[in-house]
């Protein structure tokens, strides 16, 4: 309650979040995490070959750097900036949960900022520096070496930020102890890095086998020998991304795993649930006929194929973060903190004396008759607008109107009796946060959404007012 809360009411903040973070976290584990071993361990083996091949073993340090330079590009650009973009999105989003990991990541976060920027100057001198390695091959030794530190660092930097992702699933012992390392080291923390770890090698295989086969001329003769081993690099992540994909599941606290089936294909799809894990069983299939087939015989793998183990390797990782910041819900910090940026051990109080009275930036705490609507968005605003738009992506009133129909206004009686026992039913929603009058402003509020639909301008547009608070000093002072 402590922040104005941003709205965008077309697509929802979610969306804006979801878009950056995934985008991001691609680009991070296929280009930069899988990228830099992989690009390392080619470098290096053109350099062995190079001893008693000079010409083959060129040919692979040139296919390496060239690479390289692809995911240079991409890293440091669209990486970078998407990078920043989340916690960007994510503070407008939900400024009091990113309060709340500050305070207690504090330290990892600055330690993680110190070793992005060590990546990052790792990536400027392995990638520029890459010609002039190879004038001796001490060089070529020395410039091997920067690509074992950049790949341990760029490791570091995601073994860090994982840690806080699974403190918000599952805090863990930090519920009770509240120190940074029993925050970090929370139950899900290690199965997801066992899965992020190898599913980021095969993704960077599945592009590397991809760019390599555009950018290699047929004539060439090494470049069956280098799609080979590309090919074998992804088949032997595989197995162990997919046993990865296992265990973290079973770590997963089993409540969560009750809210997979909307999680995959919200609630109108749910019942695709099981054909959309054929889809993906299917899609995993595909990435392994192509690992097996570019190990064996890559001259028979038709270069526009190699786009699907790509596509599908992204849609994989893609679905599994939007599962995992689906399942989290109804919080946004696991027992601690709901969607909604209400603390747990504040719900009571403000069940009890109503939400409005607490919130400096809203003017109103009492409701009257007169005050109804507005107060009804400002409840609106504060208890359902970090996952529902008015009429925009996961409309409140659309979802109302799908379950008592259109045929008849909406009923603010049974909308009421439904907000109140809503969490029970849908246990991804938290439970109403307020007092029975702004239940009923609410409702009123959204049945008068339903009659004159109006867009929903966030305080960033309308502007805030902003009231005293008195604040109660004797718990303080105790
Ligand atoms: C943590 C996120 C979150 C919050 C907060 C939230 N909802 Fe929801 N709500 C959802 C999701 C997700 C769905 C399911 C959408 C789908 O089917 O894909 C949903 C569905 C609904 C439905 C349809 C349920 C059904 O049984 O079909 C209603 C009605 C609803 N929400 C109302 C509200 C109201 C009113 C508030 C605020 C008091 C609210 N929600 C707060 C996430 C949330």
């Amino acid at each position: 309650m402590d922040f104005p809360l941003f709205h965008l009411d077309f697509m929802g903040n979610r969306m804006l979040v979801a878009i950056i973070a995934i985008l991001h976290v691609l680009i991070n584990h296929a280009l930069a995490v899988g990228f830099a071993p992989l690009v390392t361990v080619l470098e290096f083996r053109g350099y062995l070959k190079s001893k008693t091949k000079p010409n083959e073993g060129k040919a692979w340090d040139e296919m390496a750097r060239k690479l390289m330079f692809f995911a240079f590009i991409i890293t440091t650009s669209v990486g970078a900036l998407t990078g920043v973009g989340i916690w960007f999105a994510t503070s407008l989003a939900n400024p009091a949960s990113l309060g709340s990991l500050i305070r207690v990541f504090y330290f990892a976060w600055f330690t993680e900022w110190i070793i992005f920027v060590l990546e990052v100057i790792f990536i400027m001198i392995y990638f520029l520096t890459w010609k002039r390695s190879n004038e001796s091959p001490r060089r070529k030794r020395q410039h091997i070496l920067f690509g074992v530190w950049l790949s341990i660092f760029s490791w570091l930097t995601m073994a860090i930020i994982v840690g806080i992702l699974a403190f918000m699933m599952d805090p863990g012992s930090w519920v009770e102890k509240k120190s940074l390392v029993s925050g970090f080291l929370n139950p899900i923390y290690l199965p997801q890095l066992i899965f992020r770890t190898p599913v980021a090698m095969m993704m960077a295989g599945c592009v590397a086998l991809m760019v390599t086969a555009y950018v290699m001329k047929k004539q060439n003769t090494w470049k069956t020998g280098i799609m080979k081993y590309i090919s074998f690099w992804i088949l032997l992540w595989m197995p162990l991304a997919a046993s990865g994909a296992f265990i973290y599941y079973w770590h997963i606290p089993r409540v969560m795993i009750g809210n997979l089936p909307v999680a995959i294909g919200t609630q109108q799809f749910q019942n695709w649930y099981g054909s959309l894990v054929t889809v993906m069983i299917v899609v995993i299939s595909i990435g392994f006929l192509v690992g097996i087939l570019g190990t064996f015989s890559p001259r028979r793998l038709p270069k526009h194929l190699l786009i699907i183990p790509v596509i599908s390797s992204f849609l994989f990782l893609g679905v599994f973060e939007r599962l995992r910041e689906f399942i989290r819900k109804p919080y946004v910090i696991g027992e601690y903190m709901y969607a909604n940026g209400i603390l747990v051990e504040e719900y009571p109080l403000y069940q009890q004396t109503g939400l409005l009275k607490h919130t400096p930036y809203s003017a109103l705490s009492e409701i009257t008759e007169e005050n109804k609507l507005p107060a009804g968005e400002a409840v609106f605003t504060l208890t359902c607008t970090r996952c529902h738009t008015t009429h925009g992506i996961n409309s409140v009133v659309k979802r109302f109107e799908l379950m008592y129909g259109t045929e008849t206004p909406l009923n603010e009686e049974a909308m009421k009796t439904y907000m109140k026992n809503m969490h029970n039913v849908r246990y991804y929603m938290p439970p109403f946060p307020g007092n029975d009058e702004e239940l009923g402003a609410l409702a009123a509020w959204i049945a008068e959404q339903q009659r004159n639909p109006k867009t929903l301008e966030g305080p960033q547009i309308k502007g805030v007012e902003v009231k005293e608070i008195e604040y109660k000093l004797q718990n303080l002072e105790k």
